[in-house]
């Protein structure tokens, strides 16, 4: 049995060195495709493998089809909007995630990304605090409940607005729950998004919704670019000097929102939310973990294509 660990933005070593003792405890060999560049190298690793593990790497109908003895995909983080899902149905292969492992990493980066645009990017002019200032999660989910419990460390006013989520859940969670995605735009200065990229979600960040923020607006993007319609974004920044937008992931006009919006913008130049040791250990180890219980015990625990 042979695991391929394929990451073009590699895990810690610590966390590596937890996954060879996962897999090879479990007698399987395990070979790494660290920082490769080109999709060649990933059709020709995946060749003879029986498992992947992967981060934000593509997997595509090609590396299906390169892929013949593959069984079981398993994206150590939570969105797996970079699996071709139907393919992998297609080829009869499994693909999980590891829902929550990285979230609290991911909701840290948030934090510190809500610090730097309310401090002016650290330009020496003076900021406002987040003490007292009210917060919406959209979307709450594993990062957005971690961003929760940060946000209230900071003494922010916490809601949340889940599609999928019922409001006495968040409630639950000790979040304002709101009755409509709109009334929460309204109510909080500052809006995290925590959505996945999918189909109903891609480009639904737009004008109508960024626009009803109060005055002095911070949004932050830990999520997928996709969900952001940037066109409809970057107008309404035009219209309001007073809105800020932080990411951690370059939308697709980062050079015009690096341009046109001058202290007012940032974006991290790699994703990097869930790039520190711990989250790599605990989504490494879990996706390791999982191919072992997938493969010895037809385990299929956050299978996502059933
Ligand atoms: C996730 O979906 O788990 C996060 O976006 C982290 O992605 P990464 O493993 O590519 O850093």
């Amino acid at each position: 049995m042979k695991v391929l660990v394929a990451t073009s933005k590699p895990f810690a070593k610590v966390a590596v060195d937890g996954i060879r003792e996962v897999i090879e405890g479990a007698g399987y060999e395990l070979v790494l495709l660290e920082k490769y560049t080109e999709k060649a190298a990933l059709l020709k690793a995946v060749a003879d493998v029986d498992a992947i593990i992967i981060r934000s790497d593509i997997i595509d109908a090609e590396v299906f089809d390169a892929a013949k003895q593959l069984k079981i995909v398993v994206r150590a983080g939570a969105g797996y909007d970079n699996v071709d899902l139907a393919s992998a149905t297609a080829h009869g292969v499994c693909v999980m995630n590891t829902p929550g492992q990285n979230a609290n990493a991911v909701a840290e980066l948030v934090a510190g990304l809500m610090v730097y645009a309310v401090r002016n990017f650290y330009n020496g002019t003076s900021g406002i605090e987040l003490l007292g200032k009210k917060l919406g999660i959209h979307a709450f989910g594993n990062v957005g409940r971690n961003v929760a419990r940060i946000a209230k460390g900071f003494g922010m006013e916490v809601y949340a607005f889940d599609a999928y989520c019922p409001k006495e859940a968040i409630e639950a969670a000790g979040v304002h729950a709101v009755d409509s995605v709109e009334e929460m735009y309204k109510t909080c200065q500052f809006i995290s998004l925590h959505l996945p990229a999918t189909d109903e979600t891609k480009n639904s960040i737009g004008k109508k919704l960024v626009s009803l923020m109060p005055k002095g607006a911070v949004l932050v993007n830990s999520a997928r670019k996709e969900i952001i319609n940037e066109d409809e974004l970057i107008q309404l920044m035009q219209e309001r000097e007073d809105l800020k937008f932080v990411s951690d992931i370059a939308p697709a006009a980062s050079a015009k929102f690096e341009e046109l919006f001058v202290g007012r913008y940032f974006a991290t130049p790699k994703k990097m939310g869930a790039q520190t040791a711990e989250a790599n250990i605990n989504a490494g180890i879990a996706a390791a973990n999982q191919i072992v219980g997938f493969i010895k015990d037809g385990c299929t625990k956050f299978m996502v294509n059933r």
